[in-house]
């Protein structure tokens, strides 16, 4: 009989998170569908039940050493591996610079960097023994092309390609892949999330761009992408034999790195400066 590979993914109650976790389940994976607030995950085993689905939720908060150690040695103790790990669990914390406070930067640090670095030691061991896994780290476009007054977002996914980038030369040699997926605009939770942040401040002195910059984001929203496309790149990436380093999702996406490779840094600005006007990123 074949061995079931065994998969881990993060912030699995709701979007991305949700359907890679599901389809992956769906293909034949193990999975480990992890959240930090277990009541949000009724749904997901609702599912599970009805499909019969080889999928367990366990609770598992990036940001914090001792969840993450207790929902890896659960995961180890049970099956003596781990295949996959998705890092997914993030979220964008929007506005100027000055309207931040430090934790707020900090904080988006710790969930999408030092989160994605955290479950990566705790795993990297395993894979290691075993010589073989794949590591995905869900990134974004902002992580590779800075955008309006989502500096604290793009500097903590920049910071995410950088490391994986780098990492990729020390785990080649012990079977383990590490590979960067970067959506443009995803259908989930992620813009009410943001719109919800006080960073929307009438009395900034941003008060005006930000104005601007939500209502381009929204326009962008308009042609986003759905979480199970992501899903999709997802489990067709770790199915590859050789996966690519980059994966990105939506005609957005593409439209942008476009972009920047046929722009000089001044063309690309003006572009993107455009784009707040409610013209979108999408090639039209
Ligand atoms: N949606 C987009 O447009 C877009 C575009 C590019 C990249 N992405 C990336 O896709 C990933 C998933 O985002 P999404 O779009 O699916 O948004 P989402 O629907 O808001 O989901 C975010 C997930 O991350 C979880 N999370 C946040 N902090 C966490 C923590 N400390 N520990 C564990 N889980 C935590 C959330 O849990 P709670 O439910 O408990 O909050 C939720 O499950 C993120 O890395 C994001 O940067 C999204």
């Amino acid at each position: 009989m074949q061995r079931e590979s065994v998969a881990v993914i993060t912030g699995s109650s709701t979007g991305n998170g949700f359907e890679t976790s599901l389809l992956l389940a769906k293909n034949g994976f193990y999975t480990y569908a992890t959240m930090r607030n277990l009541d949000k995950s009724t749904r997901m085993k609702e599912i599970t039940k009805k499909d019969s689905l080889p999928l367990e939720v366990l609770q598992l908060d990036v940001t914090d050493d001792k969840s993450v150690t207790d929902a890896i040695d659960v995961i180890s103790s049970r099956h003596g591996r781990i295949d996959v790990l998705v890092n997914n669990a993030g979220y964008d914390v929007f506005g100027a610079v000055e309207d931040l406070s430090m934790k707020e930067i900090r904080m988006q640090f710790e969930t999408n960097f030092f989160g994605a670095v955290r479950l990566m030691k705790a795993v990297i061991p395993i894979m290691r023994k075993q010589r073989s896994g794949i590591i995905v780290n869900v990134s974004s476009i902002g992580g590779l092309v800075g955008v309006p007054l989502n500096s604290a977002y793009t500097a903590s996914k920049f910071a995410l390609e950088g490391f994986s980038e780098s990492m990729k030369y020390e785990l080649d040699g012990f079977g383990i892949k590490v590979i960067l997926i970067e959506p443009g605009a995803v259908n989930t939770n992620f813009l009410e999330t943001l719109e919800a942040q006080k960073a929307m401040n009438p009395d900034s002195p941003y008060a005006e761009l930000s104005k601007k910059a939500s209502e381009g984001r929204r326009e962008a929203f308009k042609q986003a992408s759905s979480s199970m496309q992501v899903a999709g790149v997802i489990l067709n990436a770790i199915k590859s034999e050789k996966p690519n380093t980059r994966y990105l999702v939506g005609n957005d996406a593409a439209a942008i790195m476009e972009r920047k490779k046929n722009s000089s840094d001044f063309e690309l600005e003006r572009w993107i400066k455009e784009s707040l006007e409610g013209k979108g990123f999408v090639r039209k």
